[in-house]
């Protein structure tokens, strides 16, 4: 089931989406599937869209990036190579109690009395155990009155020490010296338990707990053993929900696994990807070779992705079965650049003169480009891309990640993230946002990765730079040969695989490619998550408003601004009245003309006044109504319709024959 709503915004949202059939709960039927959504008819259109403009802008208005389909199963190579077997995970505790899992980096740090106990001890007086009635005559024979005093060493040594050695105190019926453990076992439990209380919070609630804890342990009516306080800040070592203790956190792998073919061994493990990167990586040297794109260039790529989240929540915003639209873009090394051009412009040297020319139409302005240009160029075209399909730029913030939480192959890394409703906020009350895209510059980590695992040569042959090398002079070639070397010795070394000599033979070897004109490509990479984009775009269009119904009379209406390019419905063609066969001849023959081109909706069904609401609801931005005016009823106005726009009911007259035409570029 999803979780709870975390504001009143959200949860009309979702009202709304399960209401107009944008997003359902997957399984609805069966109490639903934690982590997995279904899109409705209005959702499903809405995605396409998304996807579509995503494809256009990213590959098909571009020379220079191509397309990729690849499967959802891969060698699961694919996934050694690239950390995610090994590193793939996220640090998960479960409560002591109810077993509920946590994301231990998730749990809101908490303050309070901690209560902490050493064991307990059956303490059940209609059934007392032989353990305990000789536990207690001891205790008698020892002064020790109340169980309670007896603390973990002291009752350690009561049963290591002496207890044991009292032979006469196991002369029970049916009761053997040789089952003194067992008894032991069954009547104690020494296992250490805490409960956080915050303060103020009577002690009975903690003792409670605990006593619970101790039950589900076996011991009957718990007798609590070595109580102990303390005050404590910012802890994330409790159940948020109960104060209980949670076991310490652990990995676990977020991948999928599964089997190919019949038979259930481990040789024949597979995963669902994680992300649709990696194909992209492994199909490098086919894509290069079949495609005729040279270095820069992309690969796009959208599709299913799953990760095993150990809390999905907020809605789709972190699910476990997600879509995303990732391009990994190839470039050249900083020193490959330098021997070519002669000098590398940063995305300072960048900003400051000519700005970030477009590359889209394979100008050549980015010839000298290095690594931190093209980061910072697709930085400005994947917020551009937002904007252009109606996220206004305040709703958006530009993360740069510090260089404390960068991963260890990664240059930089910028998150574009949107101010959602369940953001956390500031200091000041400003929406912090979530991430919607990062867009990392990853070096030549994954391609390098894949050449080590694979035995195959991932780099790529540049006549370019083999011409260009012979003219640099020999200090130039000894300073750039250093750099790509430190640069290959520190990956090789780091991955911790490699020997440092055979490291260091292997960079040297990679520098020396150089004058071969040879290199391995880095890569700039925007990964966005498609199901994301589609909750921003929903929150971000989600209006109510005052406008007049059909008597004049103010009413409250729930309108779904989205921009015209996304709208899953693009015109709703509405005749004025169902029963009058002139009207519904002439609305569907405007039907007919559109639709070859949009997605419209033709609804005959009911007041016009509530047929504009349902449209508003759906986001439709434009309706067209065939009236008598259509008809000829004024004959200046025959073969006009009434445009109606959503965002404020405007209407105006628009000519039949110009429909199309008016609407193709608010559209596209
Ligand atoms: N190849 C890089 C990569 O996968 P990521 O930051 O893990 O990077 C990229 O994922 C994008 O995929 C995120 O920015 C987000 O939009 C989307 N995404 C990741 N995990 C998701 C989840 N559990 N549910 C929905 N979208 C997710």
């Amino acid at each position: 089931m999803a979780e709870p709503n975390e504001n009143a915004l959200m949860e009309k949202i979702v009202s709304l989406c399960k209401r107009r059939g944008f997003i359902y709960q997957s399984s609805e039927i069966y109490g639903g599937i934690n982590g997995f959504w279904d899109y409705g008819p209005l959702g499903a259109e809405l995605k396409r869209n998304v996807k579509e403009l995503w494809w256009n802008d990213m590959v098909r208005q571009r020379d220079d990036v191509v397309g990729l389909e690849a499967t959802i199963i891969m060698s699961p190579q694919i996934w050694k190579a690239s950390g995610h077997v090994d590193t793939f995970s996220d640090p998960m505790c479960d409560c002591l109690l109810t077993k509920k899992r946590f994301r231990a980096d998730q749990i809101e740090p908490q303050s309070g009395i901690v209560y902490r106990y050493q064991g307990a001890f059956s303490g059940d007086q209609n059934t007392p155990s032989p353990f305990q009635l000789a536990f207690e005559r001891y205790l008698k024979e020892t002064g020790h009155k109340k169980i309670e005093e007896i603390n973990k060493p002291l009752l350690e040594g009561l049963l290591t020490e002496e207890l044991k050695t009292k032979e006469n105190y196991w002369q029970y019926k049916g009761t053997e010296k040789s089952s003194v453990e067992r008894i032991l076992s069954e009547a104690t439990r020494l296992e250490e338990y805490a409960v956080l209380l915050p303060a103020g919070k009577p002690p009975e609630s903690a003792r409670k707990l605990a006593m619970k804890f101790y039950e589900q342990r076996g011991i009957l009516q718990p007798v609590l053993l070595g109580e102990r306080t303390e005050k404590i800040e910012n802890t994330t070592r409790f159940n948020p929900e109960n104060g209980s203790l949670l076991t310490e956190p652990r990995p676990f792998n977020l991948m999928f696994k599964t089997f190919v073919g019949p038979v259930e061994s481990e040789d024949n493990v597979a995963y669902l990807r994680p992300e649709t990167a990696q194909a992209i990586f492994a199909q490098f040297k086919n894509v290069l070779e079949t495609s005729r794109q040279k270095v820069p260039f992309g690969i796009a790529q959208i599709g299913k992705a799953f990760r095993n989240e150990v809390t999905p929540r907020n809605y789709t915003f972190r699910s476990r079965e997600f879509e995303q639209m990732e391009l990994e873009f190839f470039i050249k090394p900083d020193e490959v650049v330098e021997a070519i051009s002669g000098k590398v412009a940063s995305a300072a040297d960048v900003a400051q003169t000519s700005g970030l020319c477009n590359s889209k139409a394979g100008s050549l302005c980015h010839e000298n480009w290095g690594w931190g240009a093209w980061h910072k160029y697709w930085v400005e075209e994947r917020i551009a891309f937002y904007e252009g399909i109606g996220l206004p730029r305040n709703s958006l913030v530009e993360y740069w990640q510090k260089p404390e939480e960068l991963a260890h192959y990664a240059r930089a890394t910028v998150d574009i993230l949107y101010k959602f409703p369940f953001s956390k906020r500031d200091e000041k009350g400003e929406l912090m946002g979530e991430e919607l895209e990062g867009i990392a510059a990853r070096s030549d980590f994954d391609l390098s990765q894949h050449e080590r695992f694979s035995g195959k040569p991932m780099g790529v042959f540049d006549e370019e730079l083999r011409a260009a090398w012979g003219k640099l002079d020999e200090a130039k070639k000894t300073e750039l040969s250093k750099c790509y070397y430190e640069a290959r010795l520190k990956y090789l070394t780091k991955t911790g695989v490699v020997e440092q000599a055979k490291a260091e033979k292997e960079a040297k070897e990679d520098a020396d490619g150089l004058a071969k004109g040879q290199y391995i490509p880095h890569v700039i990479e925007p990964s966005a998550g498609v199901d994301r984009l589609i909750l921003a775009l929903i929150c971000n269009a989600y209006h109510e408003d005052q406008m007049p119904d059909e008597k004049g009379k103010l009413e409250t209406r729930v309108v779904l601004k989205f921009h015209p390019r996304v709208a899953p419905i693009k015109v709703a063609v509405l005749p004025l009245l169902k029963n009058k066969p002139e009207l519904v001849k002439k609305a569907r023959e405007v039907r007919d003309v559109l639709r070859p081109h949009m997605n419209i909706f033709y609804d005959d069904a009911g007041a016009i006044g509530r047929r504009y609401r349902r449209q508003d609801e759906a986001g439709t931005p434009f309706c067209v109504t065939i009236d008598f005016d259509t008809l000829g009823e004024k004959p200046e106005l025959k073969d006009t319709v009434t445009m109606r726009y959503r965002d404020d009911g405007r209407q105006e007259r628009l000519a039949i024959g110009k429909l199309l035409n008016w609407l193709l570029p608010k559209i596209r």
